[in-house]
């Protein structure tokens, strides 16, 4: 078993997450503090103005490297840790371009800046490898919600709700099947900040009060990307929101919360078997009015992943904790069910915080 350090800054970008693990890369033998160091709106701008790889791209790199070794700093003094305990620290930085079908997926941070920042061995550039190899590049975090539900009853469904939505079927014999199902916040965040300058719509206040437009559900669901079957992954920004242009705030964020419970609901029917059950994780299940609408529309109860004692903020930089040891242990990270590549393939790049000895 290792300890180590996952951490990941999310398509919201709402900050960079922190978490500790002990593991081998297929057990999780415990589990350490997590933490969120929040971006400033300044940061935030920064990232957004390099979206599709334009602009300063090189400066917000190494901008956002620092706050990433910020975040360690902090971790460590949280779990009072000594750096030289950590064994690896799984970066996967921030995603700035996703075009798995011209087999460019780039995610910005400089795995070498951190180790010599951090003084521990850093793994980086995650979606590559499956990339190169013809996979979507995403979600890799399924392999370690296999290995969290390896206590729970399969078939379930484990359905992270960031910027963008994924879900990880989990059958039996460790069958696994995951894709991103559509927008998870993105759409709606991306509309509360033009609308009311707010990050977010905070507890979906906004959208309780709101009507939800059917005829604007319906024409964001006509994208040729729900009929198409998985694998399959997003750009943060495939889709937008402009049609939803003319609604009042609360009408917006009803309808837009709508669409992503529906995108959801229409991934069902591309699953295996159906799930007894649906465990939700990321920001999005903070949302009473995006998990109502999805305890309506899918066809098996839905809770937070606390309800199994996970934690639902934490699992995804839990995850590069988890997939920066597989990638030391040379175990693959992603499969043909999870990203569609061809085999099971391993990705990662290591940056050695010191030549060995
Ligand atoms: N209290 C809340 N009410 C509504 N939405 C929330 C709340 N807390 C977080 N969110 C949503 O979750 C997003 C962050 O989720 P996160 O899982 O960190 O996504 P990512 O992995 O893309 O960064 C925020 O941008 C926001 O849309
Ligand atoms: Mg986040």
């Amino acid at each position: 078993m290792r300890w180590a350090i996952g951490l990941m800054s999310g398509t919201s970008m709402d900050g960079v997450d922190a978490a500790l693990l002990n593991t081998d890369g297929e057990r999780v033998a415990e589990i350490g503090p997590f933490l969120t160091l929040p971006y400033e709106p300044a940061v935030r701008e920064d990232l957004r103005a390099v979206l599709g790889g334009v602009g300063d791209v090189a400066g917000v790199s190494e901008r956002v490297t620092r706050l990433h070794a910020a975040a360690v700093g902090q971790l460590l003094r949280q779990a009072d840790m000594p750096a030289w305990r950590i064994d690896v620290v799984g970066f996967h930085g921030h995603t700035i371009l996703h075009r798995p079908a011209q087999r460019r997926t780039w995610q910005i941070g400089d795995g070498g800046l951190l180790s010599q920042l951090v003084g521990i061995d850093v793994v980086d550039d995650f979606r590559s490898a499956d990339v190169a190899a013809g996979g979507q590049g995403a979600p890799l975090v399924p392999v370690y919600h296999r290995a969290r539900a390896m206590a729970l009853e399969p078939p379930l469904a484990v359905l992270n709700v960031g910027g963008v939505a994924n879900v990880t079927w989990i059958g039996r014999q460790d069958a696994l099947l995951a894709f991103d199902t559509g927008p998870g916040n993105a759409l709606i965040d991306d509309w509360m900040r033009a609308h009311t300058g707010r990050a977010l719509d905070e507890d979906g206040r906004a959208a309780a009060g709101g009507r939800v437009h059917g005829e604007v559900v319906a024409a964001l669901l006509r994208h040729p990307f729900f009929d198409q079957p998985p694998p399959k992954s997003l750009d943060r920004n495939d889709f937008d929101a402009s049609l939803a242009a003319g609604l009042s705030v609360a009408d917006g964020a009803a309808t837009l919360a709508e669409f992503t419970a529906r995108a959801v609901a229409l991934g069902q029917r591309f699953l295996p078997e159906p799930p007894s059950r649906w465990l939700a994780c990321g920001g999005g299940r903070r949302n009473p009015v995006l998990m109502a609408a999805l305890a309506r529309l899918l066809l098996a109860p839905v809770a937070a992943v606390e309800a199994v004692g996970w934690q639902g903020d934490a699992l995804e930089a839990e995850a590069f904790a988890f997939l920066a040891v597989r990638r030391l242990r040379g175990l693959p990270q992603s499969l043909p069910g999870t990203t569609g590549v061809p085999w099971p393939t391993l990705g990662g790049r290591l940056h050695r915080a010191r030549a060995a000895a």
